[in-house]
């Protein structure tokens, strides 16, 4: 949540950060701002356009700092909106975070004749460093010094007035990139905004405070310790990170989907033994042996995608399964042991709850591994092992693509420990020989896109929605109604359909219509039953169903129908038009699809 931005060199700082906030943008879009050295400092509510029409004609300088705000602390006014300055106006701070203890230092610091100009607790971050400069005339060491008196988490960049060619970066709990460039050096808070100037980046760990000029940059720790950090090639360009011909960033992730599952299966499968590698997993492959017990972490999405790999991992892999969401897993007391497997599952890797998850499970000797799209994030390193889905930058706030990429690898997963334990030469070759024919699978259903579009008129006036399925196609039933929920400001509940009859089927009628994904697999019958009692009640059903099921379309009210695939996989396919079904309903409705109200991308915040 937040973005920052920052950059020394040569150009216009204005239009480079402008340009770099526009592509953070799905990190949050309550207001924005923009501090450059000798120019000063613009701040508006909203996102970047609105900043880019108030910009002054000369507003001139070759180094500065850009914030976006989802906003924790404080309304998202123009007073709250970073970057954050002291009382003499020296000290600017943009920040991603959270000051825990802002409420103490805040007393103290008014108690020494600090006003304050807004009700958020970054601009404490700017009085602090002001007091230290009393103190040392350092401004990096008046940095670090500030920093050692917070309690809370940030992402953070600071420049001083007085010092143009500088800008101190640090992080702790969120995450900060530094992007090392020919005669200029940027940082933000992901690489989507530096990769248009420069591919090679730095990530800074927890604790780490960068001392960054036009020609260099220093890494060092709070205590002023250097500290070697690797540089990394970012293998993303910047195309990936633009819409190229889509309205909106969601549809072309949607889209994608065929060739995000040729990525997380690329050079993974050996099909002659029926096996999966993963090159990130050779190093724990011996341990993985020993596993008598898996706890899926993941949050959203995420977590709904773990739910699918409880599915497969106990079914075909027969260990024994469970999934937790990160927020409540960290708050309760679990039960792990060393021959626990903690699998976190995220996108961004840096979604807090469930980075706190792989904390308090590698502290109690679980293996820790990750799912994880964004090479070289905080859960990414701090994982014992992983595996990347590779399957390029997700900007749409509502994850697509990446869903698809985890429910693909989890099925990977389930082959390699399947593998290792009772699975079939025949069967893990069985579910490899599928897996390679899903993206052609999910082409076809992606050809029914204008189908589904049309579908909305049908059904966009709806204001209550049910997703049901049963066994693998439940957690998609979920993922559906999040969708729907996330992007159309629609109310929609997944719920196992076996569970209707419990006490949802009494909210049906002609005004509420069901989604069911009705498969002819393991539990089609009792599917078919449940549809029969939801149409008893003049309830509209659309059904996801086999192709060529023409039971289902006798029954039901509209059908898509999904090409025929493993039991296992079937989830994979069933998300496309469920995402699709939510965009349009979103673009019918004229919402801002790829930045919903109220959200971020990244869940930095507990
Ligand atoms: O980056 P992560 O995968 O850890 O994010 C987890 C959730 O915040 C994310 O899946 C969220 O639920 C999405 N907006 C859903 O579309």
């Amino acid at each position: 949540m937040c973005g920052i931005f920052g950059y020394i060199g040569k150009k216009d700082a204005a239009l480079i950060l402008l340009d770099g906030l526009a592509t953070l943008e799905y990190r949050g879009y309550d207001s924005s701002g923009i501090y450059v050295s000798g120019a000063g400092n613009v701040k508006t509510i909203g996102a970047v356009e609105n900043l880019r029409k108030i910009i002054p004609k000369n507003f001139y300088g070759t180094s500065g700092i850009a914030h976006l705000r989802w906003a924790t602390h404080g309304e998202p006014t123009e007073r709250n909106a970073h970057p954050h300055t002291d009382c003499a106006k020296s000290v600017w701070v943009v920040h991603n975070g959270i000051v825990e203890n802002y409420k103490e230092l805040g007393e103290l610091l008014s108690l020494r004749g600090h006003k304050f100009q807004s009700s958020t607790d970054t601009e404490i971050l700017a009085h602090l460093v002001e007091e230290e400069m009393k103190l040392t005339k350092e401004f990096p060491a008046a940095v670090s010094a500030a920093l050692k008196k917070v309690r809370g988490t940030y992402g953070a960049a600071f420049m001083h007035g007085g010092e143009p060619n500088l800008i101190v970066a640090a992080r702790m709990g969120a995450p900060v990139v530094i992007g090392c460039g020919t005669e200029e050096n940027f940082v933000a808070s992901d690489a989507s905004p530096i990769l248009r100037h420069t591919r090679h980046v730095v990530y800074l760990h927890d604790g780490d405070v960068a001392i960054m000029r036009q020609n260099s940059h220093h890494i060092q720790t709070l205590e002023g310790a250097a500290a070697g950090r690797a540089s990394h090639t970012i293998e993303w360009d910047e195309a990936q990170v633009q819409k190229g011909g889509y309205d909106h960033f969601m549809l072309k992730e949607i889209m994608e989907a065929p060739g995000v599952v040729e990525n997380a299966i690329r050079g993974r499968i050996v099909t002659s033994g029926g096996l999966a590698k993963f090159g990130g997993l050779e190093a724990v492959k011996d341990k993985l042996r020993d596993v008598k017990r898996i706890v899926i972490v993941g949050c959203g999405s995420a977590y709904y995608a773990g739910l699918v790999g409880e599915y497969m991992f106990e079914e075909c892999a027969g260990i024994s399964t469970e999934v937790e969401f990160g927020s409540e897993f960290r708050y309760r007391k679990p039960v792990v042991d060393d021959h626990t497997l903690l699998l976190a599952i995220s996108q961004s890797g840096e979604t807090a709850d469930t980075l706190e998850a792989i904390r308090e499970a590698k502290r109690k000797g679980a293996l820790a591994l990750g799912i994880v799209n964004t090479v070289g994030s905080t859960i990414a390193r701090e994982c014992d092992a992983g595996i990347y889905n590779h399957a390029g930058p997700e900007i749409s706030v509502a994850s697509t693509k990446a869903f698809v990429s985890q429910l693909t690898i989890l099925a990977l997963v389930t082959v390699f420990l399947g593998r290792q334990r009772n699975m079939s030469l025949a069967t893990g070759r069985e579910i490899l020989a599928e897996l390679t024919q899903i993206p052609v699978k999910i082409d076809k259903i992606l050809q029914q896109k204008d189908k589904i579009r049309k579908l909305i008129a049908r059904y966009s006036s709806f204001r209550d929605f049910l997703y049901i399925g049963r066994k693998y196609n439940l957690p998609i039933a979920y993922e559906g109604a999040l969708k729907l929920k996330e992007v159309s400001y629609v109310h929609a509940e997944g719920y196992g359909a076996g569970e209707m009859k419990h006490g949802p089927l009494a909210m049906i009628d002609e005004n509420f219509p069901t989604v069911a994904i009705v498969f002819q697999d393991s539990v089609y019958e009792k599917m078919i039953s449940n549809i029969r009692e939801i149409e008893a009640r003049k309830g509209p059903v659309l059904a996801l169903a086999t192709e060529g099921d023409n039971d289902v379309s006798a029954l039901v009210r509209d059908v898509l129908f999904i090409p025929k695939t493993l039991e296992i996989l079937s989830p994979i396919l069933a998300v496309v038009p469920l995402q699709l079904f939510a965009y349009f309903n979103a673009v019918e409705k004229g919402h801002n699809v790829d930045r919903p109200r109220n959200l971020a991308k990244s869940v930095t915040v507990e």
